[in-house]
């Protein structure tokens, strides 16, 4: 990574740092001329930790035996639109390597994460860790839920699952 991409990374990162920052210290020293009742803090975005992750999937039916046509879907998909940011071993490119994804997350989690990728790095906990880790915010990728879904069966495929 050069250094100018670096630089750039941690601006944004800050930048998102800021914007998702707590305002919890609106300081109130100043002296009183109103006291409003408007103080109260903004509804933060709680953080989420579900093992689904944040998003439109809540249960995916995996297959057994793995589907070779979806496989060869997802491992296109990929070529097209991933392999430039994850290598499918667990070596780290721009983003992490699917080498073990499917074992450290569920198959929800993962479709989420993919499907609606923004709303999940603004919330959900293990997906802020790997922008510490990265540097960088994953863009969405805008795939079909079609399409998502065979890159998970790829996954599942690259991690020995049948
Ligand atoms: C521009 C680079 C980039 C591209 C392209 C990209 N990703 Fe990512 N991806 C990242 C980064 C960076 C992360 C780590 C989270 C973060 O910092 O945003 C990540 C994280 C992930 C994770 C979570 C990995 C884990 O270990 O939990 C999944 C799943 C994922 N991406 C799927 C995809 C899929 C599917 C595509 C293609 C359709 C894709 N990504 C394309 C950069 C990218």
């Amino acid at each position: 990574m050069t250094k100018t991409i670096r630089t750039a990374a941690a601006a944004f990162c800050l930048l998102f740092v800021a914007s998702c920052g707590s305002d919890s210290n609106n300081s109130s020293s100043g002296s009183s001329t109103t006291t409003t009742t408007e103080t109260t803090a903004p509804a933060a975005e709680t953080p989420a930790n579900s093992p689904s992750g944040v998003g439109p999937i809540s249960e995916v039916k995996l297959n057994h035996p793995l589907n070779d046509g979806m496989v060869a879907n997802g491992k296109s998909v990929y070529e097209l639109k991933c392999a430039s940011c994850h290598k499918m071993s667990a070596e780290k490119l721009v983003g992490p390597g699917w080498k073990g994804v499917t074992d450290r997350r569920t198959p929800e989690w993962i479709m989420n994460f993919v499907m609606n990728t923004e709303e999940m790095l603004n919330k959900d906990t293990a997906a802020q860790k790997m922008i510490e880790e990265c540097m960088v915010r994953m863009p969405n990728q805008n795939l079909t839920e079609t399409d998502a879904r065979a890159v998970l069966e790829y996954m599942l495929s690259n991690d020995g699952k049948k």
